[in-house]
């Protein structure tokens, strides 16, 4: 038995030196110091031997135990230094390497264009006025004087909802009746942008979701001259101060008259280009003197009120101050064009 503990103790140490990985200790616990052990056995089996033996066995098998257990112990620690060092080695800190640099968010070109926008009204006078991208067909239509079936509700197909007759807005242009409801009969000088939604179909020049600016003047004695010389001046702080602009006649149902504002082709400086068709110019808003009717859905008696209204695309204004040339990479969210502005 003696001679059985010295193999026990041999076979267990030869063991444990071949093993490399600390999970495997475990393992080499139970299998040489467990219940089930063979060491354990020669616990269980002095029993049967006569008095003269067991002291010797005893002894010596508990000489066994205390080295297997320091062994592990110092296994244990041999591989944690070792696992230590390695990381050491593969995961080296330089601290005298500059830090990370941490990427800055920035607005949005749109965002960048609709505060300039914000920031000339404002000057002028115009107060910036929220209002809603979920619309009822009666503000997105009928009270900017379309009536159901009228042949102009074509030209601004939308998105209709599950509920009847809500729907989301093609224009900001509902966002003038809710102002006027909420003023009158005090006089208007708003602002309204916001995104708008149409049902379109999608290409270089069109997308389905975009924002405008809608403006929106109610007041006594209010004109076209108004109307022309705010748009006029606004376009000179917008592009350039001797930028060139005209006025076009033009039919929107919710003005009369109606007329759209371009301005000077700045590529060809109006020569005529592929930008600008040929035609040496760039269409940049709608506008109009306010509809009797629409003034009326808004609470201003015609007889008494004028007022004017203009409405333009951020998208396409950004696309002429940057020369981009497709209006689908504004919402794309693609960073390699975000981080160009
Ligand atoms: N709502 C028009 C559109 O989306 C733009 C517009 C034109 C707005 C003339 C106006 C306006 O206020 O007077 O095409």
């Amino acid at each position: 038995m003696l001679k059985q503990l010295e193999q026990i103790r041999k076979d267990a140490l030869a063991e444990l030196e071949n093993t490399q990985i600390q999970d495997e200790l475990h393992q080499w616990r139970s299998k040489n110091l467990g219940n089930k052990s063979p060491l354990m056995g020669v616990f269980t089996e002095m029993r049967d031997l006569s008095k003269e033996e067991r002291p010797k066995v005893g002894k010596l098998a508990n000489e066994v135990r205390q080295a297997l257990e320091a062994a592990l112990e110092q296994k244990q620690a041999a591989l944690k230094l070792a696992a230590l060092q390695s990381s050491l080695d593969t995961e080296k800190l330089d601290v005298t390497l500059p830090g990370r640099t941490i990427s800055r968010g920035r607005l949005h070109p749109v965002t960048q264009t609709l505060r300039r926008i914000y920031a000339i009204f404002a000057e002028m006078g115009f107060q910036v006025y929220r209002s809603r991208e979920v619309e009822s067909d009666d503000y997105n239509f009928t009270f900017l004087n379309m009536p159901a079936h009228h042949p102009a509700r074509d030209m601004w197909d939308t998105f209709y909802t599950d509920k009847e007759g809500v729907i989301l807005r093609t224009h900001t242009s509902p966002g003038q009746i809710h102002a006027m409801r909420e003023y009158h009969p005090d006089p208007i000088r708003v602002i309204l942008p916001g995104m708008c939604f149409r049902y379109e179909q999608v290409s270089t020049r069109a997308e389905m979701q975009f924002t405008q600016v809608e403006g929106l003047a109610v007041g006594y004695n209010i004109t076209f001259g108004d109307l022309k010389g705010t748009l006029t001046d606004f376009a000179r702080r917008l592009f350039d101060a001797d930028v060139r602009t005209r006025f076009r006649a033009s039919h929107f149902p919710f003005t009369e008259p109606s007329a759209e504002m371009d301005v000077e082709c700045f590529i060809c400086g109006g020569e005529g280009c592929s930008v600008c068709k040929q035609t040496g110019w760039l269409e940049i808003l709608g506008s109009g003197m306010v509809h009797p009717n629409v003034l009326r859905y808004g609470g201003y008696d015609p007889e008494e009120y004028s007022g004017y209204a203009f409405g333009m695309g951020p998208e396409r204004i950004t696309m002429l101050l940057h020369q981009i040339e497709d209006i689908r990479y504004f919402w794309r969210n693609d960073l390699r064009f975000l981080e160009q502005f």
